[in-house]
């Protein structure tokens, strides 16, 4: 049976729709259960909708609640952030324990949190890139699966560099979900050692 995905996202959407076309594509062997957003108005849910994808918007002090009971009702395997743009709380994050990824645009442990893209500019590195990484209850702090690095020009901007990075983050999402989809890993430490 295909492995079942919830993904949710606060945004536009672009990693989800990777996600989706690398299913379509045959290049990951999975479906996208649900997707849910704390933004009713964030675009990827209409997305969803479009693609006849079950699509909900999860608000209220309730929130992580829903997460929860949206996640168990679609009998979620695997919970991809995508552009997610909160913290999930602590009961989430154990409930899905080892089973919640995250990508991030930049090279992690560097540059956490927003904006990694102008932090990485303001920083003055020479290369960027972006990390796939299991969630725990710290901010961006996961074990990390897959990393892709590009180089930074001198006349990059915001828009430029986030462009770069946000191809290599719709080439590394997919491949580190199989990756994790397959069980073929451990965590060892702070470290995923692919088998
Ligand atoms: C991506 O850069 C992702 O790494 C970050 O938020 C952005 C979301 O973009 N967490 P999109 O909504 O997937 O287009």
């Amino acid at each position: 049976m295909r492995r079942r995905l919830g993904i949710l996202l606060s945004g536009r959407g672009s990693n989800f729709i990777a996600i989706a076309d690398a299913i379509a594509g045959g290049r990951l062997k999975a479906e996208i259960a649900v997707v849910l957003s704390n933004r009713p108005e964030a675009p990827g849910l209409a997305l969803a909708r479009e693609r006849g994808i079950p699509a909900f918007a999860v608000s209220g002090p309730n929130r992580d609640q829903l997460i929860i009971d949206h996640l168990q009702k679609h009998e979620v395997d695997l919970v991809c952030l995508a552009g997610y743009m909160r913290m999930l709380s602590a009961p989430v994050i154990a409930h899905f324990r080892n089973r919640i990824v995250n990508i991030h645009p930049s090279l992690l442990p560097a540059f956490p949190g927003l904006d990694s893209q102008h932090q990485a500019l303001e920083h003055g590195v020479k290369f960027a890139g972006c990390t796939v990484h299991f969630v725990d209850e710290g901010l961006d702090s996961g074990p990390i699966i897959r990393q892709a690095v590009v180089p930074v020009f001198a006349d990059d901007s915001d828009a430029s560099l986030s462009a770069r990075i946000l191809k290599e983050e719709h080439r590394i999402y997919s491949e580190a979900i199989a990756v994790v989809l397959s069980g073929q890993f451990r965590i060892v430490g702070r470290t995923v050692v692919e088998a």
